[in-house]
């Protein structure tokens, strides 16, 4: 079967849309957002579509596109629209699919359910992109324990930033969880600097894999 990959994170504003971008690159694979709150600015797979350097036919149109750049229960209601979760499904596709949530785990997607437990219900390797600053280890060990709560495959937690090594260390020592590799803050952020970062630092074997 190809390789499905869920990229989650610690919060909104982290890396994730950057970190999808190199992945999909490093993978060769096809980029979706399935649900889409804000379309004020450049939407995420305009973002990956630009840094990852995709053609249109590798990424796939969002399930959900929501006016207001709010969590997707609140942006759905102010459109007067609800997503079906349950609809809510991974797509069948030719080429490895790297999908990205919406800020973090515990971000409701309408009244009733959290972006935690339609991971759940995928039940696809999911990768949780952590920040390398003061406040992480408390972030991403709470996010550890919420997917693991729900059995969500946790495959392994990406660090996005410049090095902190002790930090790395204890997450990855307390969290019981595989390190992916680090994705270092890029200055310029071209698609040249990410292909570049993304091959150094990962390696594509350990996502095609599936969880441990
Ligand atoms: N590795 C990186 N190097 C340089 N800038 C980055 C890197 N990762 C993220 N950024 C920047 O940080 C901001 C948030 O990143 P983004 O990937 O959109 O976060 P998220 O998807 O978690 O909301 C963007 O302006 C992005 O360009
Ligand atoms: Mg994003």
């Amino acid at each position: 079967m190809t390789a499905k990959i869920v990229v989650t994170g610690t919060d909104t504003g982290i890396g994730k849309s950057v970190f999808a971008a190199g992945l999909t690159t490093l993978l060769g694979g096809i980029y979706w957002k399935p649900v889409q709150a804000g379309l004020g600015e450049e939407t995420d797979s305009e973002v990956v579509t630009l840094l990852a350097g995709l053609p249109p036919e590798r990424v796939l149109p969002e399930a959900w596109r929501l006016a207001e750049p709010l969590s997707p229960h609140r942006a759905a209601e102010l459109d007067g629209v609800e997503i079906d979760t349950e609809a809510l499904t991974l797509p069948v596709t030719t080429l490895p699919l790297v999908v990205e949530g919406a800020g973090g785990l515990m971000v409701p997607v309408n009244r009733r359910t959290l972006y935690v437990d339609v991971f759940a219900r995928w039940g696809a390797p999911t990768v949780l992109c952590a920040r390398t600053e003061l406040g992480t280890i408390n972030h991403t060990l709470l996010s550890i324990e919420a997917m693991r709560r729900r059995s969500v495959p946790l495959l392994g937690v990406t660090f996005i930033g410049d090095e902190l090594a002790d930090t790395q260390r204890t997450i990855a020592e307390m969290g019981q969880v595989r390190v992916l590799g680090r994705l270092p803050h890029l200055d310029p952020l071209t698609p040249e600097a990410l292909a570049k970062a993304i091959r150094a630092n990962f390696d594509a074997a350990d996502f095609l894999g599936g969880a441990p």
